[in-house]
């Protein structure tokens, strides 16, 4: 793996994942390792398109995202993720970056899941670099832990791993034949609050969590078996048992913040009110399982065949402004 003579220019695309057991908490924050695993669908409606532009001219690496020149600190991150990429491909080339988010709503789902796995695959096609997918994984994960899994498509696995310097902390797909769910399932999406900036970034808020809250070790306690068992239900294709166990997961998840000093509170009215009517439909007889991350929105897992009234259901709620349908994704590629 070394760095060409000349580096250029790349365009890859990544999709968002859902987490349906939540990573929430790290081994090691400085080299971004986490405490648990996970496992995530990644979401075919929700793409990051991301362009680097290794550049000799730039004295300073450019951040614009969806047009606007970023934050500082988002610029940082940035840079930070781009030296790893620098570094490896020994090259100090500045870079000129141009994210842009094709969500169905410009609306608080923004996800720095795509955005790294974007980044990871763009920059380092863009400076010569030929990684194997999980080498991408490896190196999205130090941007952002969820990112790990969008470099794959469908229903993904991350490992928490063991070595001091994360070699095993990647993600891989979950082969198909281990998911007879993989082409039936859909992801429903009910934006709550109209995008306004969460009250608190994942990154910060798991941290939070893990120094304050007394339910935190507890939480971490319960992955594993909740990995185990969302993976055996993926082996069967019972959606019923992956959507109560993802349930059950993001709630255990949000109750570890929740009990946080001070708490971390993402819940808003609409929350719960579509929380209370995602149990309404499963009482209808309906396949509908939610999941919340780090922020109000309300994500259900169901079918292709029940979306439609999932759906429905969802926008009659008040205070749901947007609700989009997706389908699973798949992996991050360089497009151009
Ligand atoms: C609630 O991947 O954003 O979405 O690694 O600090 O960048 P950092 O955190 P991030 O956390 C995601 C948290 C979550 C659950 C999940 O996606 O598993």
């Amino acid at each position: 793996m070394t760095g060409t003579a000349c580096p250029g220019t790349a365009t890859a695309r990544a999709c968002a994942n859902i987490a349906l057991v939540k990573y929430w908490g790290k081994r090691d924050a400085a080299r971004n390792l986490p405490a648990a695993g996970s496992l995530s669908l990644t979401l075919g409606a929700l793409v990051t398109e991301t362009t680097v532009s290794f550049e000799p001219a730039l004295a300073a690496d450019e951040l614009v995202l969806d047009g606007v020149t970023a934050r500082l600190a988002d610029l940082r991150r940035t840079s930070v993720f781009l030296d790893l990429i620098r570094s490896q491909a020994e090259i100090r080339t500045r870079a000129r970056v141009t994210s842009k988010n094709e969500f169905p709503t410009a609306s608080g789902l923004a996800s720095s899941a795509s955005g790294f796995a974007a980044l990871a695959v763009a920059a380092t096609a863009a400076a010569g670099l030929a990684l194997s997918p999980r080498e991408l994984s490896i190196l999205a994960r130090q941007g952002s832990g969820s990112a790990a899994r969008s470099i794959y498509g469908g229903f993904v696995r991350m490992h928490a791993g063991h070595e001091a310097n994360g070699s095993d902390a990647f993600a891989e797909p979950v082969e198909p034949i281990e998911s007879r769910l993989a082409d039936r399932v859909r992801m429903v999406i009910a934006v709550v609050g109209g995008g306004a900036p969460k009250s608190h970034g994942s990154r910060d808020a798991m941290d939070h969590t893990a120094a304050t809250s007394p339910f935190y070790r507890a939480w971490i306690d319960l992955v594993p078996g909740d990995l185990a068992a969302a993976e055996r239900a993926l082996a069967a294709g019972d959606l019923a048992q992956l959507g109560t166990l993802a349930e059950a997961n993001a709630l255990a998840m949000h109750a570890s913040a929740l009990a946080a000093r001070p708490a971390i509170v993402y819940w808003q009215p609409a929350t719960l009110a579509l929380l209370a009517e995602v149990r309404a439909l499963r009482d209808r007889g309906h396949a509908a399982w939610a999941t919340m991350d780090a922020g109000p929105h309300v994500k259900v897992l169901t079918t292709i065949d029940e979306a439609d009234a999932v759906a429905a259901a969802l926008r009659a709620v008040p205070g749901a402004s947007a609700v989009t349908i997706s389908g699973p994704g798949g992996p991050a590629t360089v497009t151009a």
